[in-house]
């Protein structure tokens, strides 16, 4: 993403070193990733669940008025290695047999991602090939123009990909309170990535007066992300997203919801731990409130809560993220173990606490 017209000799834009980084890591890894790190909706086919209920809840609700398409367009971007898609689909396909309705025969579903590798490789899997008929494959950037129809798409999805996008890094200069942005380079061998600043130049990039609004009130020095790359992704969206009452996008991601969150957590920790790395690629949170000002901006209503308040609105149960997996209370017995061999305590296993990742849900509709 540009931006910033500075440089700084041997450093760059965080949203460019990001770039840079990330297309290469996962052009080369394709489905190895999951051997870097794990994603929930891998590992928990519930989420995906979660969205075929609402989707198709929506979906009875259009019918009702008359308003079902012919073609049901949905869109994932950012696909892994697809099991998020194939478990959506199979779950579709499940509740058609199940309500007697006919909605999976007019999916037609768009796997979207930069990786090529990783399209062939979901095109190439054995649910890639179960649901050929309803898939179609698409390489594209997120973070840039989509190469879609305007207002042609009913469900658009994505899973922990937003945390991917270009984001940069802003900060109120603790010496006269100026906007500085975060420029970076790799240091060497395994220390961290080396920061330097340079005043912020903001202005051409898409919702430049939300980020200066938001920015205005953070306390000084405290590093903070504005994912650009996820805001450009809205403006795509507002484009093709069908303008009707039962389409939506959602996503879900890691980051913070508030931001009373970043000053009631210690400045040089917060600043350190903002962009992670994993097998050398880099994650940056989720300014979730950044994300909202911009959804609003464009008309869009836009609502976030965390994975297990979703689910339990969704399910009527709550279940609670424990490494990789989501356990429901009852549930909770039978990992007692390997609970207890992570260092969880009694008191947890009776669900009495019950500790929550920063991983949330977001839906953005009309
Ligand atoms: C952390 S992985 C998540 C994969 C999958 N959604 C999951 O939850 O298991 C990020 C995914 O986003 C894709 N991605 C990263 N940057 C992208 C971009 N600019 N446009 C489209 N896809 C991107 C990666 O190739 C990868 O498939």
């Amino acid at each position: 993403m540009a931006g910033s017209g500075n440089s700084i000799s041997g450093f760059i834009p965080f949203d460019i070193f990001q770039k840079q980084v990330n297309e290469e890591y996962y052009s080369r890894k394709g489905r190895a990733l999951y051997s870097d790190f794990y994603t929930l909706v891998q590992k928990c086919e519930k989420i995906a669940v979660a969205n075929s209920m609402e989707f198709h809840y929506r979906l009875v609700s259009a019918k009702s008025k008359g308003a079902l398409p012919k073609e049901i367009h949905v869109h994932e971007y950012g696909i892994g290695n697809g099991q998020f898609a194939f478990n959506f689909l199979n779950s579709m396909k499940y509740l058609d047999e199940i309500e007697k309705t006919d909605f999976y025969s007019r999916i037609i579903y768009t796997l979207g991602d930069t990786s090529q590798k990783l399209l062939d490789q979901a095109k190439n899997s054995k649910f890639g090939k179960a649901h050929s008929a309803h898939l179609h494959f698409q390489l594209l950037d997120a973070g840039a123009a989509l190469p879609f129809k305007s207002n042609s798409v009913h469900y658009i999805k994505t899973n922990e990909m937003y945390d991917d996008l270009p984001s940069k890094i802003l900060v109120r200069s603790e010496t006269n309170g100026k906007l500085m942005e975060v420029f970076v380079k790799l240091g060497k061998g395994k220390t961290p990535l080396e920061k330097n600043y340079s005043e912020a130049k903001i202005s051409s990039l898409p919702f430049a007066r939300e980020a200066a609004s938001l920015m205005s009130q953070i306390p000084e020095g405290y590093e903070v992300p504005i994912n650009f790359g996820a805001a450009k992704n809205f403006q795509e969206i507002n484009r093709i997203l069908s303008r009707d009452n039962f389409s939506l996008m959602q996503f879900y991601d890691y980051g913070f919801l508030d931001l009373s969150e970043i000053s009631a957590t210690p400045k040089p920790f917060w600043n350190e731990f903002l962009a992670r790395e994993y097998g050398g690629q880099y994650t940056m949170d989720v300014n979730f409130p950044f994300l909202s000002l911009a959804a609003k901006s464009l008309g869009f209503k836009f609502s976030a809560e965390s994975i297990s308040d979703y689910l339990a609105r969704v399910f009527g149960q709550k279940f609670v993220q424990v490494d990789e997996l989501l356990l429901s209370s009852s549930q909770l017995p039978k990992f007692s173990k390997k609970l207890l061999s992570k260092g969880f305590t009694q008191d947890f296993l009776k669900g009495q606490i019950f500790e929550e990742e920063p991983y949330f849900h977001a839906t953005v509709s009309r």
